[in-house]
């Protein structure tokens, strides 16, 4: 084995060691370890489309709507564009320097050091395989109401909502075999489901605008009421009503800020792009041109969807449940909603599956650096993904998504991501201020600035997220804290000086 040079050693000390770029950049090209860099700026394009366009739009708008924001779950959607629009610039300067797979996981190692990476990368976990869960729940109540219109109706035992939810399960299990088959081949599928969704998307737009009443939008922001009149209480008021000693209430101004804590999720997948970056063919060029181009076409989808819905129904009436569709049997279209219907069933097919890549993706890196077993992130020669990982991911969100009662875990999945989005932000001018000399084909205007405001508008939604969803949001980091504490920090390649090594064989394993 080859020693460890002494700038190493000096590194191991402590668990803010941190990996060099070029030594990222160095293993993607290990044989075992590395992936096919074929994706384009177009396929990047399409791959941020097909994640974020999801459950957000196709049910979260109707549940925030309703019992937090009225119509003004206009301004949620903006107020969590402006965010996710602040970090996408984040995450494009980092994709487009360090572009290894992984994400913010990866630009965390080189920047802030193994222990915050590591705390990143579970966060990344928690929002993908969450994430990925709650759009298979999704997609089974859309798949039960497609199906009842056709006659078809799935045993109540078994069917969305109950306590084993067969249809998620199963779309889980077939797009983890799709994924293990290969990232090209999943990504031709993804292109024509994309392609129906966006349909969908542009079809409730145009279908819907006609049976707009203005007097709806009135009034446009609903009067704050107490939090017990609408059935919530302490643990689901937002955090920062908690700290400050505030009754909590739902709707006001406070509503909208709850509001787009919660649609949030609905922009939760540009940055997955940035996983993917080791797959790309021109990274420093197409990954910035994806992540922003994604997010951009989403906002203006979703803010006219928003208008659309919200002006058809009295905001009291929208169903929290399946609200595109239910809208339009709200003003005598079932018809319509069949189709709506039908399209998200096509669409948030491809959400599941671009989640789980991304959630693949991380423990892919992750296992590389030898945080968790190494022998989990090797790639098959003939596929070139990482097959026992993506089993095991795709066998656990298969599970969640069954098991798990509907609407529980989407907060979960917003407090994860936005904690990575602050971390993120924080390290853009760090890694300026430490590595002035490396390329980067796309900087933040205004830096420190923007990046810090960044964080801090991230910080600040995460604090407007239920005080139950911290209380589980930190369970799960103390859980990641002990198996870093426990086994990464001891194991990691950092650790033990094997980066040094130039190409690990793990064919035994
Ligand atoms: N943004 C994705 C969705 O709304 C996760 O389903």
């Amino acid at each position: 084995m080859a020693q460890a040079h002494p700038q190493s050693a000096k590194r191991r000390a402590g668990i803010f060691r941190t990996k060099s770029i070029e030594e990222s950049l160095a293993e993607t090209t290990e044989s075992e370890y590395s992936l096919k860099k074929r994706l384009t700026a177009l396929d990047l394009t399409v791959f941020g489309v097909g994640v974020i366009i999801g459950a957000g739009i196709f049910t979260l708008t109707g549940r925030a709507a309703a019992t937090v924001a009225g119509p003004a779950v206009l301004i949620s959607f903006i107020i969590a564009a402006v965010c996710c629009g602040l970090a996408a610039l984040c995450y494009a300067e980092f994709a487009s320097t360090v572009p290894v797979s992984g994400s913010a996981y990866t630009f965390s190692y080189a920047t802030l050091g193994e222990f915050v990476a590591w705390i990143i990368g579970w966060d990344l976990l928690l929002e993908l395989m969450l994430g990925s869960s709650v759009v298979a729940q999704g997609w089974s109540a859309y798949a039960g109401v497609f199906l009842g219109h056709l006659g078809i109706e799935i045993p109540k035992s078994v069917a969305y909502g109950s306590s084993f939810d067969l249809p998620a399960f199963l779309l889980v299990a077939v797009l983890t075999a799709l994924v293990c088959y290969g990232i090209k081949e999943s990504l031709r599928v993804n292109l024509v489901l994309v392609g129906l969704k966006l349909f969908v998307v542009l079809f409730v737009i145009f279908a819907g605008i006609g049976y707009i009443n203005t007097a709806n939008y009135t009034p446009f922001i609903p009067p704050a009421v107490p939090a017990s009149t609408t059935g919530g209480s302490i643990w689901t008021a937002p955090l920062v009503e908690t700290m400050f000693g505030m009754a909590p209430s739902a709707f006001g101004v406070g509503g909208v800020l709850a509001g787009a804590s919660l649609v949030f999720f609905a922009y939760i997948g540009f940055d997955v792009v940035a996983t993917t970056a080791e797959e790309a063919k021109n990274p420093q060029r197409d990954l910035p041109i994806g992540i922003i181009a994604s997010l951009v076409i989403c906002t203006i989808l979703y803010c006219a969807v928003t208008l659309v819905i919200t002006g058809m129904i009295p905001y009291q009436e929208i169903s929290t449940e399946a609200s595109l569709a239910t809208a339009f049997e709200h003003v005598g279209r079932p018809e319509f909603a069949t189709i709506i219907s039908a399209g998200a069933v096509a669409g948030l097919t491809t959400v599941v599956m671009t989640l789980l890549i991304g959630a693949t993706r991380v423990t892919f890196a992750m296992s590389r650096d030898w945080l968790l077993p190494a022998s989990l992130g090797t790639t098959n020669p003939r596929t070139g993904t990482p097959i026992k990982l993506t089993l095991i991911i795709g066998t656990t969100v298969a599970f969640i998504a069954a098991f798990t009662p509907v609407g529980k875990l989407e907060e979960m999945v917003n407090i994860g991501t936005l904690a990575a989005f602050t971390l993120v932000s924080i390290a853009v001018p760090i890694l300026r201020r430490n590595r002035p000399d490396l390329k980067r084909s796309f900087q933040v205007p205004g830096s420190p600035f923007v990046p810090w405001l960044a964080a801090a508008v991230a910080f600040y939604l995460m604090l407007t997220l239920p005080l139950e969803t911290w209380v589980r949001f930190i369970a799960w980091m103390v859980l990641g804290l002990i198996i870093y504490f426990v086994y990464g920090m001891r194991r990691s390649r950092l650790a033990v000086g094997a980066h040094d090594i130039p190409a690990p064989d793990y064919s035994a394993h």
